[in-house]
């Protein structure tokens, strides 16, 4: 399967079944806002609980934080927000479609990756197995002339870029011969800075001094508590304060499902540290966090470390934790090394002292900060993603086999955790398999449900991710025994009623994935 394709399939999979909608739907939606539905919600929670417990619970030294989404507008002043967090833009006179210089100039060189891939396989078709793609790319004058532009094009686009050149970059547009995709014409607009936030005002204030932004990163909020929290909770270094919240960003170009949002949730982390002891925290989280990955298994070959080469001025160290989304490899999850950037800047434009006292040296200094970013709808996108694949079950003998449609999520992510199915609606089965609800129903997210033959219910459930289902039959009315099935391997056992709780709740158990990571 194309793994565009895939992502469609998992779009369509995802409203279909109550994951999520398009914001707004009756009037058409708006784009890049979603809505997470009845079951999108619960796997939203449940991967939130995942990363809060991991952060907090799993380590005495780290505590929440639960932040306004309006702050001071000075905080963004502070940060660097208001002038530097910006996307080069560009207009189209003709279809006033506006679009970012940079992706309108990557797009153009994925057209010519996309022509060298065609001559590629051109040639593999004629040679057959003699074909040796290295010895192709580097001899076939195609190849080589359009490979020569990209690196070309590259190039130029890295320089303007990291010199925030933008009559540079509007020049390789033009030289590029770049059309808007919508009117075909070259007729554009010169390229300008757009910044990201998005703007409100503050009540009865009119005017600029009533402008207040929407946070773009829920980090601040953490920073300008950093000594509440530290002294109060009397917190000694090193120690993190981790937060879950919305933030904001006026994308230009968002795409690709819940992947870029103008809304969206991050779970964030700062970790205070002596300065000089930041690498080995940094080193630390980079392990730690793919450990908590990797204990998913959704496949270790799916991630990948990217090193930042360029490092934001305010950074030591950076890099970002990679997914194998349906788009290809795609940041997932940021970790920084963010020296004192960030308190020293606050202090300077608050004029108020964010200092800690190290009792043991009696000396007062700003702390070095590691934060570890990951966007919970990403998050979000990459379990649904991974866990989601059609297969064939075989048939019973002399039947034909049926496709079914599966999500292997985790169990302790799954949205819900047991189907209880009375085999038939009658002769007391349907009272029998109420009272099994009534014994779960307090610690598992549970679904009854007594339509249809109970393979097609089975085919519901592995449909939504619900990795146990508990069938009652007539069995269960002489000896309180019911049968379990396996979402994943559909094998069935047998099961004392009264063993079903601790059964469910060991399989279905976070501290079993918490003690993997
Ligand atoms: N405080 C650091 C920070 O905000 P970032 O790399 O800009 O760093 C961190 O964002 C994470 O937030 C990203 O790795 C990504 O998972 C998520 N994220 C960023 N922009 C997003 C968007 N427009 N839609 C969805 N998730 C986003």
């Amino acid at each position: 399967m194309q793994q565009e394709d895939k992502l469609k399939l998992v779009i369509s999979h995802a409203k279909e079944y109550g994951f999520v909608f398009p914001s707004s739907e009756i009037y058409d939606g708006l784009s890049a806002a979603y809505d997470y539905g009845q079951l999108g919600v619960e796997l939203k929670n449940n991967i939130k609980n995942y990363w809060w417990t991991a952060m907090t619970r799993m380590h005495q030294n780290i505590v929440g934080l639960d932040s306004s989404i309006f702050m001071h507008p000075t905080t963004w002043k502070a940060s660097g927000h208001v002038d530097a967090f910006n996307d080069p833009l560009i207009d189209n006179k003709d279809s006033k479609k506006r679009y970012r210089a940079d992706v309108l100039l990557e797009d153009y060189m994925a057209k010519s990756e996309a022509k060298i891939q065609k001559e590629i396989d051109k040639a593999k078709n004629k040679f057959g197995e003699a074909f040796n793609e290295e010895q192709f790319r580097a001899t076939n004058p195609n190849v080589l002339r359009s490979q020569a532009k990209i690196d070309d094009v590259q190039a130029k686009m890295k320089a303007a870029l990291e010199s925030s050149d933008l009559i540079a970059l509007k020049n390789l547009i033009d030289e590029c011969e770049i059309a808007c995709p919508e009117s075909g014409s070259r007729n554009w607009t010169e390229v300008r800075q757009f910044n990201l936030m998005f703007k409100t005002e503050l009540g009865a204030v009119s005017g600029d001094a009533g402008i207040i932004y929407l946070r773009p990163e829920t980090a601040q909020g953490i920073f300008v508590n950093f000594l509440n929290v530290q002294k109060t909770g009397r917190m000694k270094l090193p120690f993190g304060i981790a937060q879950i919240g919305k933030a904001f960003r006026n994308e230009i170009i968002a795409r690709q499902f819940i992947f870029r949002m103008r809304e969206f949730e991050q779970m964030e982390m700062q970790f205070f540290c002596k300065p000089g002891t930041e690498m080995e925290w940094y080193n630390y989280w980079k392990n730690a966090r793919i450990a908590w990955h990797n204990a998913l298994g959704m496949g270790e070959e799916n991630y990948k470390f990217h090193d930042h080469l360029k490092l934001a001025h305010y950074a030591n160290a950076a890099c970002d934790i990679e997914f194998n989304f349906p788009m290809g490899f795609k940041e997932l999850e940021g970790i920084h090394s963010r020296t004192d950037f960030d308190l020293s800047k606050h202090e300077e434009f608050s004029g108020k002292k964010l200092r800690y006292f190290d009792p043991e040296t009696n000396e007062s200094f700003v702390p070095y900060v590691v934060e570890t970013s990951i966007g919970l709808d990403r998050m979000f996108l990459a379990v649904l993603s991974n866990a989601y694949r059609t297969e064939m079950v075989p048939g019973k003998e002399g039947e034909e086999g049926a496709e079914r449609t599966v999500l292997s999520i985790h169990p302790a992510l799954a949205p819900v955790k047991v189907a209880i199915l009375p085999l038939v609606k009658k002769d007391g089965l349907p009272e029998k398999a109420k009272e099994i609800v009534d014994l779960l129903k307090y610690d598992f997210n549970l679904q009854y449900d007594d339509k249809d033959a109970v393979g097609r219910r089975y085919r519901r459930q592995d449909a939504i991710g619900t990795p146990y289902c508990i069938t009652v039959d007539n069995e269960t009315l002489e000896d309180n025994t019911v049968t379990i099935r396996d979402r994943d391997t559909m094998l069935q056992e047998r099961v004392a009623i009264d063993a079903l709780h601790g059964m469910i709740a060991q399989k279905v158990s976070l501290s079993r994935l918490l003690n993997q990571g």
